[in-house]
């Protein structure tokens, strides 16, 4: 049989994209291997979001070319496939670069695959770019039901694509086209085919999430938060998560079902990216500080335990000293669970790569180490707080040693679990018993089958 290996950068999207890859070219006789060296096929899914992760693509093709010619040797093809957004954003420029590639497509385009991967094996290198999302959601394969079981107890389901947002820094409008929301109905076949196959915990993913406003099967636009509601309606789902959020669009029906949903988790990626109103405006954010900040509070009147996330950009064109300590500030205020935080990048074709002032590689440098210490500390506070406290955790694999499960908390903690008998899938209530760098100890609370709150009363 022939093999494929895809690896994917960057967002969940490409991940999730990498998986629809795996579905469209098994269908053409491949199966997937974690090896490169065996693929007959190799897709490299890539990023585009910062220029680091853009470059990696290059270093990476460098070696799949020693790996190509290798196995050229042995007689054996190799057919080399870049799709992602550095495929998107700089299309035949790829293939001039690296003449290892044989075609390249973009993230509307990969319904058509199969396509460009016969033409490539005929010597006729293609690159499709167009963004054909309606299309390629209507054709892209169902998975089958032991690929899905392979995947784990998580899965993601894509329900918007791009964005219409346009923050001056961000090449994914340009990467991922425009907003797009795909219609309920197929959302939810999807999940369903999903939860049908053991997955438990649905994430519903987007570039900006909250903004979906897809059809509903009653033929009226449905919100975000209609989507969720009739996911956790079907049948067999624990857990729904979203991500990623603007601010803007965390509308009020959004927030009623954090606060009346038990199965949509208590945590939430909200990204700030800074804390002074005039770097805020200059990236086009369309909010201010303090509008974030009361929009936190809200979320947390609607869900008081429910834990945040952010992104931040230190180092925006013209952020001077005053202007990132207000970032700081702001972040310490709110106490995130979890966070990422970059240095500005400037992305070719965004406005605020044209703005002169950028901010010199040493302070920038400076500024992330110590962002990144204190967000580092809020992290670390956020867990420690949990300790002694009876939680819900979704168990997903064994654990490091004998005897003990791996698995979630509601907030997106990585626990290992002592003293529960429990199958990948199921939840079971623990009680918190320590702290690592990047993780939690917790042991089962009596007979795992016990109802959390009895035992966590007595
Ligand atoms: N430079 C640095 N970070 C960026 N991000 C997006 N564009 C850039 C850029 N040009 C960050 C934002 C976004 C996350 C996915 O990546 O914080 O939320
Ligand atoms: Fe990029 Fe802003 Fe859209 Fe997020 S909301 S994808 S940062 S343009």
């Amino acid at each position: 049989m022939k093999k494929a290996f895809i690896k994917s950068y960057g967002c969940q999207m490409n991940v999730y994209d990498s998986g629809r890859m795996a579905d469209v070219v098994a269908e053409q006789g491949y199966a997937e291997t974690a090896v490169a060296d065996d693929a007959d096929l190799v897709i490299l899914n890539t990023c585009h979001i910062r220029e680091k992760a853009a470059e990696k693509v290059y270093s990476e093709l460098g070696r799949l070319r020693e790996l190509k010619r290798e196995r050229a040797e042995g007689g054996r093809e190799t057919t080399i496939v870049v799709a992602g957004c550095v495929a998107q954003a700089e299309g035949r420029e790829i293939i001039r670069r690296a003449p290892v590639v044989d075609a390249v497509v973009g993230p509307g385009s990969y319904h058509r695959l199969p396509d460009l991967i016969r033409d490539a094996q005929a010597r006729r290198k293609g690159v499709d770019a167009e963004f054909d999302q309606v299309e390629k959601f209507a054709s892209l394969p169902r998975p089958d039901a032991a690929r899905i079981r392979a995947r784990g107890v998580s899965a993601f389901v894509t329900v918007q694509e791009g964005c219409d947002k346009f923050c001056s820094f961000c090449v994914v409008p340009y990467t991922r086209g425009a907003e797009l929301s795909r219609p309920a109905s197929a959302i939810l076949d999807e999940a369903q085919a999903l939860l049908d196959g053991g997955i438990r915990e649905i994430t519903l993913i987007g570039q900006n999430v909250n903004a979906y406003h897809g059809e509903g099967p009653d033929g009226r636009t449905w919100s975000l938060a209609a989507l969720i509601a009739a996911v956790a309606a079907l049948s067999g789902v624990r857990r729904i998560r979203y991500t990623t959020s603007h601010p803007r669009d965390m509308s009020d029906d959004l927030l009623r079902a954090h606060a009346e949903l038990p199965a949509l988790m208590p945590y939430l990626h909200l990204p700030v990216q800074a804390g002074a109103d005039r770097v805020l405006k200059a990236m086009n954010r369309r909010h201010t500080a303090d509008e974030y900040r009361r929009l936190i509070d809200r979320i947390r009147a609607a869900r008081p335990d429910i834990a945040l996330s952010s992104d931040f950009i230190v180092g925006f064109p013209g952020e001077t000293d005053a202007e990132f300590e207000d970032t700081l500030r702001l972040a310490a205020e709110i106490g995130f669970a979890a966070s990422f935080s970059f240095k500005y990048s400037p992305r070719p074709g965004t406005p605020a790569a044209d703005i002169a002032a950028q901010v010199p590689e040493p302070v920038m440098n400076e500024r992330l180490q110590r962002l990144q210490a204190q967000l580092e500390a809020d992290r670390q506070a956020f867990n420690r707080a949990t300790v002694g406290r009876v939680l819900d955790v979704l168990i997903e694999k064994p654990g490091r040693h004998p005897g003990q499960l791996n698995g979630k908390t509601p907030y997106l903690q990585q626990v290992q679990v002592s003293g529960a008998v429990a199958q990948p899938g199921e939840v079971v209530a623990v009680r918190v018993t320590g702290t690592a760098p990047n993780s939690l100890f917790a042991e089962a609370v009596g007979n795992s089958a016990a109802p959390a709150a009895l035992v966590a009363a007595a």
